[in-house]
């Protein structure tokens, strides 16, 4: 039987590759930090359940493909404290994020097409944009810039008459950068050089530390027809599970044909679309905090993280995760290693190989995403095994590269 080239061409998420290796591992009494995943352990708000509580329906119904009206108002509502304005048929509920970047690239790309990307970007855009049948560009952004934006040539240099959009996420997974305004002027300068759209992809757009002002596309007046906005409850709610995010742009030929896509699945979730529309009610305070909480678990994770030997690390200005380069040959090997090989103290950890993050071949080979949205206690610990780990796989290499000089 034959598969299709769309399905063959497509890799396993990095973020997860490795868990049939972690279950090995816990199945032999070892406890395994799971930093290579953005779950986080903060709780989700009392009125999530308290919505759900209040579905008094007895029949759950297919709701309105476009998602329902409570629902839509709370997020105009809640977007316009961000000074982000839409009307009701200018956003369209999805299933998360995931969803919403899917329709906005089927919407926008034909077979062939390209989407021009900073790389290392979050692993998923690879398969949506194959799903459309195009392919990611990338743009390489450096550690030693802390991931900011290159130059305008060099962006404009990767764009061809098959370039439909710029896909970027702010604040960025897998570095924690957030751009500038001036950075985000550049790319809208290049939209309209060249006809192009902007899928901004804001699911962690409230958890920007320092003061680090934030910008959203959707503050740049003069390309808001051609902005995408990706938005969701998952990260900033904790409520991964329930799937819940939204596509909306201001124009409205673009949201009257991703509809059509909104129809093709019938619906999303009524009743999670209930308990999502009752987080209007969160008080604002459960948002400021998760990020203080977040801020915290940065600058334990940036402090520990750079001073281990050998270790380069940025530190991220939003989200929850940071990337590092690690004094190993190939992070992918190095976190096998630590699954099947290693212990300290009958504890190991996981973390996400970088390499997956990027599109071109060879980069991000000895570098490593680490999500700090978990406990500090296991942040502290994790941080430990780290360098325990790093000191041994380094010896043994040397050992094996002694060997092998002498045979
Ligand atoms: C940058 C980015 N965009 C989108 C998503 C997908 O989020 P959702 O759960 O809303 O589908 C994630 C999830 O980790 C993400 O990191």
């Amino acid at each position: 039987m034959q598969f299709s080239n769309r399905i063959s061409n497509m890799d396993f998420s990095p973020i997860r590759k490795l868990s049939k290796f972690a279950k090995e591992t816990e199945k032999r009494g070892i406890k395994v930090y799971h930093l290579n995943i953005g779950q986080p352990d903060v709780k989700t708000p009392d009125t999530f359940f308290e919505g759900v509580t209040n579905y008094n329906e007895n029949i759950v119904k297919y709701c309105d493909s476009q998602g329902i009206d409570s629902l839509i108002e709370s997020f105009i509502q809640s977007l316009s404290d961000s000074n982000i304005y839409f009307d009701k048929d200018e956003l369209m509920i999805t299933h998360g994020g995931s969803e919403a970047i899917q329709f906005a690239l089927m919407a926008i790309c034909d077979p062939g097409d390209e989407v021009i990307s900073p790389e290392p970007f979050y692993s998923n855009y690879s398969s949506f944009a194959k799903i459309a049948g195009a392919e990611i560009v990338p743009v390489e952004t450096k550690i030693e810039n802390e991931f900011h934006l290159p130059g305008e040539d060099l962006i404009e240099s990767k764009i061809t008459n098959r370039t439909k959009c710029i896909l970027i996420s702010n604040p960025c997974n897998p570095t924690g950068t957030v751009y500038s305004y001036e950075e985000l002027e550049m790319l809208a300068r290049i939209a309209k050089k060249y006809d192009l759209f902007i899928i901004s992809d804001e699911v962690y757009r409230q958890f920007i530390f320092d003061n680090i002002s934030y910008t959203s596309c959707m503050h740049l007046s003069d390309i808001l027809d051609r902005v995408i906005l990706v938005d969701s409850i998952s990260k900033h709610y904790s409520a991964c599970g329930a799937r819940i995010g939204l596509v909306a742009s201001k124009n409205k030929e673009l949201m009257h044909n991703i509809l059509k896509l909104c129809q093709a699945r019938l619906c999303v979730s009524t009743i999670e679309q209930f308990a999502a529309s009752n987080l209007i009610n969160t008080m604002n305070s459960y948002i400021t905090d998760v990020k203080m909480q977040y801020k915290k678990r940065r600058d334990i994770m940036y402090t520990a993280m750079s001073n281990i030997p050998g270790v380069v690390c940025s530190k991220p200005e939003g989200a929850f995760y940071m990337l590092a380069k690690l004094p190993v040959d190939d992070s992918d090997k190095f976190a096998r290693w630590l699954l099947e090989d290693f212990s300290y103290n009958n504890h190991t950890l996981m973390f996400a190989p970088a390499s997956g993050f990027y599109a071109t071949r060879g980069l991000g080979k000895n570098e490593a995403r680490f999500s700090y949205c978990t406990s500090i206690e296991d942040i502290k610990n994790s941080m430990i095994i780290l360098e325990n780990a790093l000191e041994k796989y380094n010896k043994i290499s040397k050992v094996k590269i002694l060997d092998l000089a002498e045979q």
